[in-house]
């Protein structure tokens, strides 16, 4: 189905859990935030209700999010059940990697086809201190993992913050080099605990200058359906990406719906507006699920108003609680 403002949707992101085994700086205090107890959250069952629902309205393709999306028990056959909704074609997965190599053969193995990784730093001391008390290994290991049983896309998530992690930023590139994953990079976005970072703020045009040999790609490789502008490097096997969600915002050609692991379903990453599918599942009203996602669609926003340390994001939740 089409958006008020002719964007065709097709890409459902749905949280499973607000849970998260890292504690990352600009996603989350130490002390982490008040999560949902098990009963407030979608079963299985109703999230595959709610997909195979969306499928009538064009979603075809479903990334699972968190907080963290490994720690919710049973992800692995949830996966292989969402692989089997006719209509379905692409199941991706964003994760922090901690518990990514011991789950990775089995993931790919239940149809996951693409994993993206969230890692800032390649040092263990910073990776230690921006997580709070992750283990750089565990990453590491993960990715050498997710590559080693054959996922069709590997993309590494970068976030650059002025000051910890941008003397990084050719280190992180040469990830690229030596295996094929996709480096991004992604501009800090003031959401919840990122508000507090908005000095950090640098912008893809300030990071490209510390790459080079960057050339803009063909039109045929900007274009593509995800956030992310590809630049190809000559000898690497992977691309560089830019995900610049303040300085050149892709809300025009946004494709995407959000549910929460509670139920919510979100048409805009940066909106207030949500509509709560979770009565519909519970009473297993079809009729009120359908219009209900009918409504959400129609009540997408246009794009978000953030721009760097004026405006932040108008939802009030934090960035684990929707799943980015
Ligand atoms: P694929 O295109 O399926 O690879 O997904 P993705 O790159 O959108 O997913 P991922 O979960 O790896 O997110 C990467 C970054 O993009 C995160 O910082 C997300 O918060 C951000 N992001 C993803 N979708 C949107 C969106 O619709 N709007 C905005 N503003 N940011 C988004
Ligand atoms: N701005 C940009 N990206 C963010 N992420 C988490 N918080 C933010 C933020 N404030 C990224 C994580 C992860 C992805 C799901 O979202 O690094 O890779
Ligand atoms: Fe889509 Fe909202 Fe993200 Fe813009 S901010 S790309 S409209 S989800």
């Amino acid at each position: 189905m089409k958006d008020p403002f002719g964007r065709q949707i097709n890409y459902l992101r749905i949280s499973v859990t607000d849970r998260c085994d890292l504690r990352c700086r600009y996603c989350m205090p130490e002390q982490g935030i008040a999560v949902k107890s098990h009963d407030e959250i979608l079963s299985y069952e109703e999230i595959l209700t709610f997909v195979e629902m969306s499928t009538n309205f064009g979603i075809n393709k479903v990334r699972l999010t968190g907080g963290e999306p490994l720690v919710r028990k049973g992800i692995v056959d949830f996966v292989a059940r969402i692989n089997q909704i006719p209509g379905i074609k692409e199941i991706g997965l964003t994760t922090n990697a901690r518990k990514l190599a011991p789950n990775a053969k089995a993931l790919k193995e239940a149809g996951l086809k693409s994993i993206n990784i969230s890692l800032d730093t390649l040092d263990p001391e910073k990776y230690r201190y921006i997580t709070r008390w992750g283990d750089l290994n565990d990453v590491l290991h993960g990715i050498d993992q997710a590559l080693k049983v054959g996922f069709d896309k590997v993309k590494i998530n970068a976030v650059l913050m002025k000051g910890f992690n941008d003397h990084e930023i050719l280190d992180l590139v040469n990830l690229a080099k030596d295996k094929p994953v996709d480096v991004r990079f992604i501009e800090l976005m003031g959401i919840g605990q990122a508000n507090e970072l908005a000095s950090e703020y640098l912008s893809t045009t300030e990071i490209m200058t510390h790459i080079p040999g960057l050339r803009k790609a063909s039109d045929d490789n900007l274009i593509n359906a995800g956030p992310a502008d590809y630049y190809p490097l000559e000898g690497y096997q992977g691309r560089i990406g830019f995900i610049s969600a303040l300085s050149n915002c892709f809300c025009g050609t946004c494709n995407r719906l959000r549910l929460t692991s509670d139920g919510k379903l979100m048409p805009c990453l940066h909106s207030k507006i949500e509509v709560n599918v979770r009565p519909y599942l519970k009473e297993k009203d079809l009729d009120g699920l359908r219009d209900a996602i009918h409504g959400a669609i129609e009540l997408k926003p246009s794009g978000h108003k953030l721009s760097n340390g004026k405006q932040v994001s108008d939802d009030g939740r934090y960035m684990s609680q929707i799943g980015g």
